[in-house]
């Protein structure tokens, strides 16, 4: 039985890849942060506790911010395989924290790297690397060719840990690989990233939980695809015969506002907008559900400059050809389907919510 071991297992990437080599006959074992409170939703419906029988998910404290411990882990589980998911992963945020987004995005990997290195074992490693990296300040589909010129803390320290990632291979023959993952969601995005804040939202506001949501730059665009079919692309590049790094994206790009109307759409409304940049507003223009507390004429998303950032990364789009060639990867799942998972699980939640 392989034995893997994944650092970020409480998050989005992190459950989708549990429920994958669980799948696979892989031992798991994830490193998880202490918390106050519990932090394991998305993986309580995978992981059983050991008194209740056998179980091929171990659940591990720890934090990459902790040379220490990463090193004990490291040594005491010898994993075949470490996928590094772990890390302050919101862009904005790390403006408002950039040394801790420095620890543990770009340190983090360090210590990681370095305990492989003193493991002398033969360990494989996926580096989360980022889409981020390129900064979006061409219009161009981007490649592993392309340049990087990183526009936040989140993505300077990412750029750290890519390129400390690619020495390490080179400079002790570690089979090591970063994955330059486009913007990818699900039903378990973070209800602060703009996908799953649009499909939460307008289900409160469908529901009168809400009257308003406030946006940030609805300019931006991104290459959405599934987190479901990302991490699967993570797992090909550890078991190819040399390691390598990819890109892995949809090749499709969609603008914020034309997301929100695709997500009031499958809610049963449409939104249309007017006005122009801090004025612009987003109102209901037709209403075809009966289920929904909205008023035709509604205006029900609005500006806040609070969620504009310092410097703003305005499109990306990636291009996987080699993703293709090599690990015969494609995306299997599109943003219609994956907006439509995203709104079906909030409306859900916030109909139980308004009925409790
Ligand atoms: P996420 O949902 O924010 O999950 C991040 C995970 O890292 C969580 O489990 C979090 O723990 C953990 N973590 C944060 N700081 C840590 C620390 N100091 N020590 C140990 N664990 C720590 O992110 P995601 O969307 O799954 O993304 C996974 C990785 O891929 C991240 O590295 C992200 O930067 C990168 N990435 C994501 C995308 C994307 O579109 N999703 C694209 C490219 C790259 P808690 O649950 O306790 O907070
Ligand atoms: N979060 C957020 N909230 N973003 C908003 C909002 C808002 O209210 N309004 C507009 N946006 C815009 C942002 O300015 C950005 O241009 C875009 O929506 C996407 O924002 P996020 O969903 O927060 O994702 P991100 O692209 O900044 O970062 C995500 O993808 C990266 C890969 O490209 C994260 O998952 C990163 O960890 C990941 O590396």
């Amino acid at each position: 039985m392989k034995k893997a071991l994944i650092t970020g297992v409480t998050g989005q990437d992190g459950s989708y890849l549990v429920e994958l080599l669980l799948d696979k006959g892989y031992e798991v074992f994830g490193i998880k942060r202490r918390s106050s409170s519990f932090n394991t939703q998305r993986i309580d419906h995978i992981y059983k506790d050991k008194h209740l029988g056998d179980n091929n998910l171990h659940l591990i404290y720890g934090d990459v911010c902790d040379s220490l411990n990463i090193s004990r882990i490291i040594s005491e589980v010898q994993p075949d395989e470490i996928y590094n998911l772990a890390a302050q992963s919101h862009v904005a945020v790390s403006f408002e924290t950039p040394e801790y987004t420095a620890n543990a995005d770009a340190l983090g990997t360090l210590r990681i790297l370095e305990a492989i290195k003193n493991s002398k074992r033969e360990i494989k490693f996926y580096q989360a690397s980022t889409s981020e990296l390129y900064g979006g300040i061409t219009a161009e589909s981007l490649n592993e060719e392309s340049l990087f010129t990183p526009r936040s803390p989140y993505a300077v320290a990412k750029l750290y840990s890519y390129w400390i990632t690619v020495n390490y291979r080179e400079a002790y023959n570690m089979f090591a690989c970063n994955g330059i993952l486009f913007n990818h969601e699900s039903p378990r995005r973070g209800e602060t990233f703009v996908t799953r804040k649009v499909t939460r939202g307008l289900a409160r506001i469908f529901y009168g939980l809400d009257q308003n949501l406030y946006m940030g730059n609805l300019d931006a665009s991104r290459d959405w695809g599934h987190a479901k079919d990302y991490v699967y692309a993570m797992w090909l590049m550890l078991q190819q015969e040399k390691p390598e790094d990819f890109c892995i994206s949809t090749g499709i790009k969609t603008n914020i506002r034309d997301f929100i109307k695709l997500a009031a759409s499958k809610m049963g409304f449409e939104i249309e907008f007017k006005g122009h940049g801090l004025e612009e507003v987003g109102y209901v223009s037709n209403i075809i559900t009966n289920d929904s507390k909205l008023i035709k004429g509604q205006e029900i998303i609005k500006i806040d400059k609070a969620y504009f950032r310092p410097l703003e990364v305005n499109e990306l789009v990636g291009d996987s050809s080699k993703a293709k060639e090599k690990l015969n990867w494609s995306p299997k799942i599109s943003l219609e389907q994956i907006c439509e998972e995203m709104v079906a699980q909030d409306m859900m939640i916030q109909q139980k919510l308004l009925k409790d």
